[in-house]
């Protein structure tokens, strides 16, 4: 697979004046949502290079990630003379640069595409490493393509636009790419204010936190073994994240995460003595910032269930990645379902 490079730019149009210019296509379609279409488009159409460009908008959410804006976007494309030598820039969060990188990669067998991240979300976690989809049936990500983009362009200026959920969603992506590398940038992370946030002191951890994905992504970049270590805390998360919406407490994806960071350090304490004082460094910090989850006990079989159904299972087994310390990956792990209510109770407690 050929990856894509990251950039984190200091001088925006510059930069991505170069990036368009590394492509020379033969014409370029600008993917956005109706969000970014009023916040974001009016910066990046300051580029000389996008004169004449094309604007396609589909509605913005994770609900409008499905093969009908797919088909919308390809339909676009191919009415207005979209060729394989053709450029998209998807430019938004999570949801545009999955289905732009989509629908880039399958039109006339893969036009290119450069993903320019508009959220913290999106830029530590989305935009870079090629996995590219949509949502099928009510399953996440269900259809899709490992994709790389040419080039993914961060504009720390656009994070001015997030509130501080948003924020808090990307951020536990950030602590979770800390807990699978080292103590040193987990110390850092776990000293980030997040009262007052700085974006030139976040602009520093963000560089480091993409560079920590983008090196376990060279290494496994479809997801035979190591990359796997960006799951951890997506099992329990994913199950929370769906949990969520169908008890009306809808919650932003890092805040599932958040939370299933905790119960899988919980899991990685019980089974390979994780240490307790991080794991409850974590869950202070949670508690502080990113509240909880309310379920009942009767809710333990439901939320079972989702995590059977997740796609990072390889059988019947429900899959985990457990770390035995920070940095220490252990995955493909299991856990019988006593040890996964352990792990509810465990957070309802707290
Ligand atoms: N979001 C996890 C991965 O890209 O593998």
């Amino acid at each position: 697979m050929n990856h894509s490079v990251t950039k984190i730019c200091e001088d925006f149009i510059p930069e991505l004046n170069q990036a368009i210019g590394e492509q020379s296509a033969e014409s370029i379609f600008i993917l956005t949502d109706d969000n970014t279409r009023n916040f974001c488009l009016p910066i990046v159409l300051q580029s000389d290079k996008l004169k004449g460009s094309h604007i396609i908008t589909i509605k913005s959410g994770d609900e409008n990630k499905g093969i009908d804006s797919a088909v919308e976007i390809w339909k676009y494309l191919s009415e207005n003379g979209a060729t394989r030598k053709s450029l998209l820039i998807s430019l938004g969060g999570g949801m545009i640069t999955d289905i732009g990188g989509f629908t880039a990669s399958t039109f006339k067998r893969g036009m290119r595409n450069i993903n320019i991240s508009t959220t913290l979300l999106g830029a530590v976690d989305a935009a870079t490493g090629g996995k590219t989809g949509v949502n099928f049936l009510g399953l996440k990500n269900e259809i899709g393509v490992f994709a790389p983009a040419e080039t993914v362009l961060i504009n720390i200026d656009f994070f001015k636009t997030l509130d501080q959920a948003n924020m808090l969603s990307g951020f536990s992506e950030m602590v979770k790419h800390a807990l699978i590398f080292s103590t040193e940038e987990w110390e850092k992370v776990m000293k980030f204010n997040l009262n007052n946030i700085d974006l030139d002191s976040l602009k520093v951890l963000l560089r480091k936190s993409i560079q920590i994905k983008e090196l376990i992504v060279e290494q496994d970049p479809y997801e035979a073994s190591i990359r796997k270590a960006l799951n951890l805390g997506h099992t329990f998360g994913h199950a929370f994240e769906s949990l969520s919406y169908k008890i009306n407490q809808p919650a932003l994806h890092g805040y599932a995460v958040m939370w299933g960071l905790l119960c899988e350090l919980y899991l990685s304490h019980m089974k390979l003595n994780f240490p307790k004082e991080e794991l409850l460094r974590l869950k202070y910090l949670a508690k502080d910032y990113y509240g909880k989850l309310e379920f009942h006990c009767q809710q333990y079989d439901t939320l079972f269930e989702l995590m059977t159904h997740d796609k990072k299972n390889d059988s019947k087994e429900i899959n985990f990645t457990l770390l035995s310390g920070i940095g220490e990956i252990k995955i493909n792990q299991t856990a019988t379902k006593e040890e996964i209510f352990e792990c509810f109770d465990w957070f309802r407690e707290g």
